[in-house]
């Protein structure tokens, strides 16, 4: 008991309570489908109060942050069928929702390879300043086609387009800068306005990009925006551990995460960094229901519709034959002896392991086994081991939230697992501070990092 109360007050940053985010999409949540279910507004993809009302059910179950995917521009996988991936804009929409919420970081994709670095750095400094330094960039490269296309353009090799980011940030960093923590005087009696010698040009030139500046933006409640990365390539590693202070990844086992997790926290030491500067966030997708057979009728409502064409992957993923069109019954004992589990594909071991359970091919569908994270079906408690679970092993200093419907799957989270993880001195209970740098116990940082600058 004594134990637990101490854990539970443990000071922010401390890293020995978990962080968790919202990932919120399209708006509509993560399946297929959500756009359909019972008590969704179907227009709600172009409904920015939806999009704050979301926000605020994350806040209420005092998440860290929410997160807005993008390309930029959508990735359309059946538009006769289905909603595009992306929100509409990920900046407007994060400053429609700065304006209804107090807390809740806000973080959104900005593409180092499609945008010039000041734009990037303007908008989001803006939001930051408009925020009450609640803003936090998730500095990518772009690799999709379909993205490039939209600029005229291909998708520029591994190495230019993380040449590019990394000068990207570092230029946006400097323009961040360019305007002193203490240059704004705005006195009206004196009627200086600030001081000049304090914003400065940054009159910098790289291979890539290049910008004088200054920009003409004072700093914010947290200085500057808080950098995220997504990914987990040897570049993504490297890139995350000159500048990121939080990486949003997908993992599907424990060992995975661990070896991720530790990848990013030995790249930051290259830099100089301490480890704790950079917090690992994998992902988990979740239907919250009162237990597994509502969790799956829930998962079958909703994607039931894809099932037949899931087989076929399920077929690859496990090596055998299966029939797509008897959903109704479990693959055979027989069959699955001679399974073997794709060694390409890290979430092949668990699609065995749910199948050997004895289920249905269409529960075992409804498990969400090809899905692109770690997939909860059941109640809150079970959310709440696996994260306990991963987070005790070092596989993860937080996790981000992909509800499948969010219209109810947000509060479902919020009100089924938080209070699991709060009891268990997991999750903190209130926001220790106003700002994303205080809720994720990054260091202060204005301009550039002088540590990280010149390697
Ligand atoms: C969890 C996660 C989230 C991602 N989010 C985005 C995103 O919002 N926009 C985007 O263009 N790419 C996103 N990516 C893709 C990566 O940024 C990157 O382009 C991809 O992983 C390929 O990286 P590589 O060239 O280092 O292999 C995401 C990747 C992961 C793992």
């Amino acid at each position: 008991m004594d134990s637990l109360r101490e854990r539970t007050h443990l000071p922010f940053g401390s890293g020995k309570q978990m962080l968790i985010g919202l990932h919120l999409g399209n708006g509509y949540g993560s399946q297929p489908g959500a756009w359909r279910m019972p008590g969704v507004d179907p227009e709600s993809y172009t409904s920015f109060d939806v999009r704050v009302k979301q926000a605020q059910a994350a806040e209420r179950g005092k998440f860290q942050f929410i997160f807005l995917p993008d390309g930029p521009g959508a990735v359309i996988t059946d538009i006769e069928s289905e909603s595009p991936a992306f929100n509409l804009d990920v900046m407007m929409t994060l400053a429609a929702v700065a304006r209804e919420t107090q807390y809740i970081g806000l973080v959104a994709t900005g593409s180092t390879t499609f945008n010039e670095p000041f734009n990037l750095a303007r908008q989001f400094k803006a939001l930051d300043v408009m925020s009450h330094g609640r803003a936090g960039w998730n500095a990518i490269t772009s690799s999709g086609d379909d993205v490039a296309a939209n600029y005229g353009r291909k998708i520029p090799s591994s190495e230019d387009r993380y040449g590019r980011a990394h000068e990207v940030v570092q230029l946006i960093q400097a323009l961040w800068g360019s305007w002193g923590k203490d240059a704004w005087v705005h006195n009206q009696q004196t009627g200086q306005f600030a001081k000049k010698e304090q914003i400065l040009p940054i009159s910098l030139q790289g291979k890539y990009v290049g910008s004088r500046g200054p920009l003409y933006i004072p700093p914010s409640e947290q200085g500057q925006p808080i950098i995220f990365h997504a990914g987990g390539s040897p570049n993504a590693h490297e890139l995350a551990g000159r500048f990121a202070n939080a990486v949003i990844d997908a993992a599907f086992t424990i060992e995975d995460a661990r070896a991720q997790r530790n990848a990013f926290r030995e790249a930051a030491k290259r830099y100089g960094r301490n480890p704790d500067e950079i917090k690992y966030i994998p992902g988990l997708m979740t239907t919250i229901a009162k237990d597994r057979r509502a969790a799956l009728d829930r998962r079958i409502q909703l994607t039931g519709h894809s099932f037949r064409q899931r087989a076929g992957y399920l077929q690859q993923m496990l090596g055998i034959p299966i029939d797509a069109a008897r959903l109704d019954e479990p693959i055979s004992k027989e069959l699955l002896q001679d399974a073997r589990p794709s060694r390409y594909d890290p979430r092949a071991p668990h699609a065995l392991k749910i199948a050997k359970e004895g289920w249905s091919l269409r529960d075992i569908l409804a498990h969400g086994v090809i899905d692109y994270h770690p997939v909860i079906v059941g109640p809150g408690i079970e959310a709440a081991d696996h994260m306990q679970a991963w987070f005790e092993a070092g596989a993860a200093d937080g996790f981000w939230i992909s509800p499948d419907v969010n219209s109810d799957g947000i509060d479902a989270f919020v009100d089924e697992v938080v209070p699991i993880l709060q009891e268990r001195g997991l999750f903190h209970k209130e926001y220790e501070g106003k700002t994303l740098r205080q809720h994720l116990g990054a260091p202060d940082q204005y301009g550039i990092d002088p540590r990280v600058s010149n390697k």
